[in-house]
């Protein structure tokens, strides 16, 4: 299937960079992308093969290209034989832009709570949402593009984290959980989507960028295969229907029109039998594109169409493969059989008026609601991703009379007006800045509330249960600090509400709060009556020494993005009535020097290069494996999170224990050593878990491995298993970590396949990434099938 070229080109992959497939090699007629045969789709895959056998060639064209119509985008469909035009909507964190839906703490956030069966009952309480509003495809979840390479990066907060374990992980429970109510799901943004593009030109008028040029991605093999391509992985293993092909280039090549990514990883080498679309406007060409593996151009007809229907025609595109891309297309449609059971659309995209005219079309939105009691679940999940940062004992409140509340970030926010309805407001620009309380990002990740439960109602409503007085001032700018000392002064508890809003198209040029956020708690912190309590709205990592360890700082909560039930969990957790047990899924540093310089973009790399290229040179290094690699002392490390309780880990074990894959949807193709399957378990790990504090709550108890030394390239340790059981005060728990082979495995670049190193491996079990208590050194090894030795010496 590959070129004798290609195959010579893949044997010096570890020689060579990543290695880009020119698209001089594009021999027009002959396509050497896999063909898809529907996998476990099988029956699915005949029924799409015997309609498409019946269409005509404007017919299967049709179905790659988008219509007008009331989605975000609207693919075409072929009437005459029943398959209808599918129906196309953001976003990760709910249906974007319509109404009667709930806008849900976003991806990063809920990562933070660590915990499987929370995040896999959100995506099927979101992939329901979707479904009732008639979308058939959901553009999500985002599983690794951007997976948070850069702190800086302006849509980390679309992403569940940098870390591809616990990305893996969410992702394919995510996919799973959606894709459970019959909804498609798109995984995205495929790959290497690590940042906004460079924009050189001034503002327009309404503050937007100008002359935008999209950032080539350089990367090495192992770096793809190790840390971006595995939760990509997941969401193929996970039956996704669809996935996105971004924005950026691949080694010189638009991701979209990227041999390598799409036919020879995802759909060779991943097994993917769905179809890859793509994101709005990241299409550049006909012929590369459709050769090259990409089988639909959202959102309007561009290169595909007409164009594409004259490519056919020419003989530049085999019908095999046009065959090929109406069999991807309609085959995950059968399997979810949106054929058979599927509530129409019944909303229109941009508006929320009943009637709504596009070129002569009408468009009707009926305001369905399927929201059912999701707003309770929302706000469960917001409660246990908000990560107690700091706390003196100041928290939960107890025995007090008298809060203060301040900061912008406590007030309703503003929604259809100011910033426009996808939230585009622009931090940059003097006149749309965020005002109120940040719940989500901007752009094509923001989900739309019908409400928006503001801190200062939650408190407010809280507070006067147990007759505590509340007063605020609800400005940031120094004009008010008189005001807000005077307030402050008088009260015992002084709450402090800042954030960072980010928004799709703007990397972040710093690393500190929105409108001098930091001046904000300084000066309520001189004056405040009693302790301070600042409360984190970030769509990351913000740097906090500035004022982190001033005396009256007594507790510190990162909320993250928390969507709209943000007031009532703050307040569960505030008050007590929940017991925090989130753990950051980032590391913070302590300056931005901790990160590796330059790796965002922020200009044109070199005159004669076209576009600006951003190198991956720090490997598989990234957020917590460089602290690690580079001995740097974070200020609060990945996995960390304090409690109102305390825990003691005890009785760390390996076991030999092998399990068949179990939960395997699609199977992939990729390369190993030995007989167990890629996803099967090899050993368990457990630990014993006790609570040794006063309340119940949850820990999230956390595996780390280190390879064998021999394994140069490398980075000190990496997670590989977590765990969150809930306890009563006295309570313990043996909790288990399964290890797949996958797990313990590198890629062999030489031999282009996935191994068990050998030699010692070590296993650390602990709270966070830098407290890791427990250690055993371990030989690990697959003898024939069922395995295995393991020689364990504790240390
Ligand atoms: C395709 O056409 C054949 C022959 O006319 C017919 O038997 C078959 O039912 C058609 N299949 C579909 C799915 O339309
Ligand atoms: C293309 O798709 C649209 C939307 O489903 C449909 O109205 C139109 O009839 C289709 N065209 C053909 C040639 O089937
Ligand atoms: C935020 O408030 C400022 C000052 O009142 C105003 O100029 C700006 O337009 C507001 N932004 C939005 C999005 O409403
Ligand atoms: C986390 O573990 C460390 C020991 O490694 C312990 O000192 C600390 O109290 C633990 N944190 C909590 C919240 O139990
Ligand atoms: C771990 O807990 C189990 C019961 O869950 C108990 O049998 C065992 O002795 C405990 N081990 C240690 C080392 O505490």
């Amino acid at each position: 299937m590959w070129s004798v070229l290609h195959d010579a080109l893949l044997m010096l992959a570890p020689l060579l960079p990543y290695i880009p497939v020119s698209l001089d090699t594009v021999k027009h007629g002959e396509y050497r992308g896999p063909l898809s045969n529907g996998g476990v789709w099988a029956e699915a895959f005949k029924m799409a093969k015997d309609v498409v056998g019946n269409m005509s060639v404007e017919e299967k064209v049709n179905l790659t290209t988008a219509v007008i119509g009331p989605c975000q985008a609207n693919s075409g469909g072929v009437p005459r034989l029943n398959i209808l035009g599918m129906c196309f909507n953001d976003g990760p964190a709910g249906p974007r832009y319509t109404d009667f839906v709930t806008q849900w703490p976003s991806a990063f956030t809920a990562a933070a709570s660590f915990d499987r069966e929370l995040i896999e009952e959100r995506a099927v309480r979101i992939g329901k949402e979707f479904r009732g509003k008639g979308i058939n495809v959901e553009l999500g979840p985002v599983t690794g593009g951007p997976l948070g390479r850069s702190p800086y990066a302006g849509r980390n907060w679309e992403a569940f984290t940098p870390d591809p374990y616990l990305s893996s992980t969410m992702s394919f429970l995510t996919v799973r959980g959606m894709q459970s109510s019959g909804l498609i799901t798109c995984a995205k943004h495929y790959i290497l989507y690590e940042q906004e593009p460079v924009c050189t030109g001034p503002l327009d008028g309404e503050g937007g960028r100008t002359d935008c040029i999209d950032i080539s991605s350089e990367v090495d093999d192992k770096t793809m295969k190790e840390l971006y391509l595995p939760s990509f992985a997941e969401t193929v293993r996970a039956g996704t229907g669809a996935v996105m092909c971004s924005y950026n280039r691949i080694n010189g090549t638009p991701a979209c029109q990227s041999d390598d990514a799409m036919n020879r990883l995802l759909k060779d080498e991943l097994g993917f039998q769905g179809f890859v679309l793509s994101d709005f406007g990241a299409t550049h060409s006909t012929v590369p594109s459709a050769m090259n593996g990409m089988d639909m151009e959202l959102p309007g007809e561009y290169f595909y169409g007409g164009r594409l229907l004259k490519a056919i025609k020419n003989g530049d595109i085999p019908h095999s493969r046009l065959d090929d891309m109406a069999h991807r297309i309609v085959t995950p449609y059968f399997a979810s059989k949106q054929n058979v059971d599927y509530p129409k659309v019944n909303y229109q995209k941009y508006d929320l008026a009943d009637k709504k005219e596009i070129d002569g079309h009408v468009f009707r939105n009926e305001h369905v609601n399927n929201k059912g009691e999701n707003h309770l679940f929302a706000r469960k999940v917001a409660t246990e991703s908000t990560v107690l940062l700091k706390n003196s004992g100041v928290l939960p409140l107890k025995g007090i009379r008298r809060i203060g509340v301040f900061g912008t970030d406590a007030e309703y926010p503003h929604t259809l007006s100011g910033c426009g309805p996808d939230l585009f407001c622009l931090v940059a620009s003097e006149r749309r800045y965020w005002n109120g309380t940040v719940t989500i990002g901007g752009g094509s990740g923001a989900a739309y509330a019908d409400y928006v439960a503001a801190p200062l109602e939650a408190i407010t409503l809280r507070a006067r249960q147990s007759g505590i007085r509340v007063d605020h001032v609800l400005h940031d700018d120094p004009a008010h600090f008189g005001a807000i000392g005077w307030v402050a002064y008088q009260s015992e508890v002084c709450l402090v509400f800042v954030s960072v809003f980010l928004v799709e198209g703007w990397d972040r040029q710093h690393l500190r709060l929105d409108k001098g956020g930091e001046e904000l708690i300084k000066k309520v912190e001189e004056s405040c009556g009693g302790e301070v309590v600042v409360v984190l709205h970030t769509g990351g990592q913000v740097l906090v020494e500035d004022w982190i360890n001033l005396p009256k700082i007594g507790a510190v909560l990162f909320a993250g993005y928390p969507g709209q039930e943000t007031g009532n969990a703050i307040v569960d957790v505030l008050w007590g009535d929940a017991n925090p047990s989130a753990k950051l899924p980032f590391t913070m540093g302590r300056s931005a020097t901790d990160w590796p310089t330059g790796n965002i973009v922020r200009e044109m790399t070199s005159k004669s290069d076209p576009y600006p290229r951003a190198f991956f040179s720090e490997g598989l290094a990234i957020d917590y494996k460089w602290f690690d690699k580079w001995n740097i002392r974070p200020r609060f490390e990945f996995g960390f999170g304090l409690s109102y309780t305390t825990f003691e880990m005890s009785g760390f074990m390996l076991d030999d224990k092998y399990e068949p894959v179990s939960d395997t949807i699609q199977p992939t193709n990729e390369k190993y050593e030995g007989k167990a399957d890629l996803y099967a378990v090899l050993y368990v790990a457990r630990v014993n878990v006790t609570n040794t504090g006063k309340v119940p709550g949850a820990e999230v108890a956390q595996l780390y491995l280190s390879f064998p030394s021999s394994e140069v390239e490398q980075p000190p340790k990496h997670l590989r298993g977590y765990t969150k059981p809930y306890l009563e005060p006295g309570q313990s728990s043996t909790v288990y970590f399964p290890l797949r082979k996958k797990d313990l495995s590198v890629w062999d670049v030489r031999r282009q396949l996935w191994h068990i190193p050998k030699g010692t491996f070590t296993f650390r079990v602990g709270n966070s990434s830098r407290s890791l208590p427990l250690q055993l050194e371990a030989e690990v090894k697959e003898t024939d099938h069922a395995l295995l030795s393991t020689t364990q010496r504790f240390v």
